[in-house]
């Protein structure tokens, strides 16, 4: 379930313990991850588990106060919604700034907390989007127009500005492992831990391409596709958002699980497409599967590739039949960019100056200019 929020609980008390689990056990959008029981654990339970929302108890016993953890929390790990658990006998108030997101106090109905953690969830979900990563995906319901071309490039031209994960998300086929010529041997999202994914554990991973992008490659062979969860997609991406400021993701023609974890994660939709009415008719297909979904219009925007070669078709038919406006435009290159494919290398970095390139690079800063000033958690407010 793409939406499902993780819950960790901080917690000495094993009565307490229990109840929270009792109470969210009718319902499935929170899951409990775990209970950790003293606050010395906390933070280093927070990098494993990666939760979502940590609730932690304010009288816990022990070297560790519930608002000391609440403070570390926020410092190291400024996704994380907190919410701290009282006693009416024990005020605490809510300082974000301190890690305190909301104040949940005893007794609670499992109303009260499961609305508390959506609440405290949905608001840092916002905060967070607003701290300093941005995520990019490449989609188009048809194969051959220019994805993998697009995002390595995409990629490399955002990276003089931003560090840059790309993502290989072709999981069956491995497009950038080709394009790039990472060998068979080269790890990929599948050596990355399934349970508990630490920052070193990402850059052992990655392979580090010259261009300077570090690209996050798809399992090698076709039958390891299936082993990679959308569980494992969620996690990864958690982590890369913390990591790098830009990601961008090459994706598979298809609208399946594994492409939808990638699609819902995103910020932004680039749709790639090609002008011919196959494409045209698989785009409108696309947005009404997305319109269904509920992406809001703000993360679509369609991008026209070879735009100079539409076969008879001008900017304002393409517009009309999709009945939506075109964002971006990437002209036809066909030496260049086969010749540095072949090679391996992004054309922006081997022909700057060809009117592909620049327009590649006004792409990426048009599209990394959703990605804010960081707000550091602590002087927010
Ligand atoms: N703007 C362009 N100009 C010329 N050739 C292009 C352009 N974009 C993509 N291509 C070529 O189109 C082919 C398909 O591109 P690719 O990136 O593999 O598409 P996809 O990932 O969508 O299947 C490649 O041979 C690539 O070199
Ligand atoms: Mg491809």
């Amino acid at each position: 379930m793409a939406d499902q929020i993780r819950l960790l609980v901080i917690e000495d008390v094993p009565q307490v313990a229990q109840h929270m689990r009792s109470l969210l056990s009718a319902q499935s959008q929170i899951k409990m991850l775990d209970v950790v029981t003293s606050g010395e654990h906390a933070l280093a339970a927070v990098a494993e588990v990666r939760p979502d929302v940590l609730i932690v108890d304010a009288l816990l016993q022990g070297r560790v106060s519930g608002t000391q953890v609440a403070e570390q929390v926020r410092r190291s790990e400024p996704t994380v919604a907190v919410i701290v658990l009282t006693v009416p006998q024990n005020q605490v108030s809510e300082d974000p700034a301190m890690g305190v997101d909301a104040v949940l106090k005893m007794p609670f109905s499992g109303f009260d907390l499961t609305t508390l953690v959506r609440k405290v969830h949905e608001r840092r979900g916002v905060d967070a989007s607003r701290s300093g990563s941005m995520m990019v995906s490449l989609f188009s319901p048809k194969g051959g127009v220019g994805r993998t071309t697009l995002a390595y490039n995409l990629a490399v031209a955002a990276s003089a500005k931003h560090s840059v994960c790309l993502i290989d998300g072709s999981l069956q086929f491995s497009d950038l492992r080709g394009l790039l010529r990472a060998p068979v041997t080269a790890p990929s999202i599948m050596n990355l831990p399934t349970d508990r994914i630490r920052d070193a554990d990402v850059a052992d991973v990655v392979w580090k391409d010259p261009s300077g992008v570090d690209v996050l490659l798809a399992p090698p062979r076709l039958e390891m596709a299936e082993m990679v969860t959308v569980r494992d997609i969620e996690k990864a991406l958690s982590i890369l958002r913390q990591i790098y400021e830009v990601i961008v993701v090459d994706t598979r023609a298809s609208l399946s699980d594994d492409v939808l974890a990638f699609l819902d994660a995103s910020d932004l939709i680039l749709q790639v497409l090609a002008s011919d009415t196959m494409a045209i008719r698989g785009l409108g297909m696309v947005d009404e599967a997305f319109a269904t979904i509920g992406y809001p219009a703000s993360k679509l925007a369609v991008v026209l590739n070879r735009s100079d070669s539409t076969g008879g078709f001008s900017r304002t038919d393409l517009e009309e039949a999709l009945n939506r406006r075109i964002d971006y435009e990437v002209v036809s290159d066909g030496r260049l960019v086969v010749a540095a494919n072949n090679e391996g290398v992004p054309f922006v970095l081997a022909s700057p100056d060809a009117p592909i390139s620049v327009g590649m690079r006004a792409m990426a800063d048009s599209v990394t200019a959703r990605l804010r000033e960081p707000v550091p958690a602590l002087v927010r407010r």
